[in-house]
């Protein structure tokens, strides 16, 4: 039994997808929504499904378990259903955490929050909640520990979203498990929440949407089908013990280029505005207070201001695939989100 905390958000329900697809050890998903993980199956299997098609065309995957999964992928949600083992809780919980390690052989640790809202801080949910697996699972006696960063993870007070990720990272290295850590670049794919964030700035900024820093931040994005590949790779890989992964796909793209291509497929006419993040600062604080989920935060302008690049080669050389280029599946996730 594997166990994903966090695991009904947009990675955590793309990785019980895959991992359902590929049959084996059965997943449980501790969240404080765990019923989250069913929503949006039909895209969730799609992208596995096509996943697998891909690890199929390598002629490196035994055919028949690329058939068995492509059965599995057709019965649907029922499948997911049965293969998953939905945990509501919360990481802040140790003796729920401990509870939900019962009979578990790996943990994938996705929780992790952006925006600090409704009282709830990095420190308490980033770092502190990282510290209470740590204890759970030795408490439970599970050692295999797969956490899922990000990249650009720094030990800088200005950036208190990148610190605490930081310290979460050394809380892992220092936890005495099986660990691994993989610090992702933008991860892209049905549901995820940049694309929703750029949907709806698109939708609402018109005819003008501002570009924040200028629009010139770069970042390399992966399709989530290849996250959830790397991720479960992982979990089969002794040799990955002990090790940290920086990874991105093949594209190095400025996010005025992303908001140029979203635009583009989703036939919206805009006029882009280059801004320093200086000048949107003001506007973020005022807006942080009459909004709940406003487009941008303070914080977040300030990680803006750092590219999120690593290897263009990083998932080949490390993982031994070639990931999908953005134009390759773009159009088709974003054209089933606004569907
Ligand atoms: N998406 C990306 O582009 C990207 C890029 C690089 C790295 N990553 C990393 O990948 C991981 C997963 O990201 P994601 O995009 O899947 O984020 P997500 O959709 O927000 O998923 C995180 C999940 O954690 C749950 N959660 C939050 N606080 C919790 C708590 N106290 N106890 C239990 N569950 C809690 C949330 O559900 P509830 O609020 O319902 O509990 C949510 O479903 C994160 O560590 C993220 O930083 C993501």
């Amino acid at each position: 039994m594997i166990l994903i905390t966090g695991g009904a958000g947009f990675v955590g329900r793309h990785l019980c997808a895959y991992l359902a697809a590929r049959g084996g050890d059965r997943v449980r998903v501790l969240s404080r929504h765990p019923e989250w993980v069913y929503e949006d199956a039909r895209h969730t299997l799609a992208v596995a499904s096509r996943t697998v098609d891909r690890m199929g065309e390598t002629g490196t995957v035994d055919p028949d378990q690329i058939a068995a999964a492509r059965e599995r992928i057709e019965r649907g949600t029922p499948m997911l259903q049965d293969f998953v083992d939905p945990l509501p809780g919360d990481i802040a919980d140790v003796p729920v955490l401990v509870e939900a390690m019962r009979g578990v052989d790996a943990v994938v640790h996705t929780v992790a929050i952006i925006r600090e809202t409704e009282g709830r801080t990095f420190a308490a949910t980033n770092v502190a909640g990282t510290e209470n697996v740590v204890a759970a699972m030795h408490e439970a006696g599970v050692r295999r520990f797969l956490a899922i960063g990000v990249m650009g993870s720094v030990d800088d007070e200005r950036q208190p979203y990148s610190r605490s990720r930081w310290l979460a990272e050394n809380v892992v290295a220092d936890s005495g498990l099986d660990h691994t850590v993989v610090k992702p670049s933008l991860v892209l794919g049905h549901g995820d929440a940049f694309s929703k964030r750029v949907i709806s700035a698109l939708d609402f900024s018109k005819p003008i949407v501002t570009l924040p820093n200028g629009g010139k931040t770069k970042f390399q994005p992966i399709w989530i089908g290849d996250l959830v590949r790397v991720l479960a790779s992982i979990l089969e890989n002794p040799d990955a013990i002990g090790r940290k992964f920086e990874i991105g796909g093949p594209d190095q793209i400025t996010f005025s280029q992303i908001a140029g291509r979203f635009a583009a497929i989703l036939g919206k006419r805009r006029a882009f505005i280059p801004v320093p993040s200086q000048l949107l600062v003001p506007g973020a604080v005022v807006l942080a207070k009459l909004s709940r989920d406003p487009p941008v935060t303070r914080t977040e302008l300030r990680e803006l201001e750092h590219d999120n690049v690593t290897d263009l080669d990083s998932i080949q050389r490390q993982f031994g695939f070639a990931p999908l280029a953005l134009s390759e599946y773009l159009p088709d996730y974003l054209s089933a989100m606004t569907r």
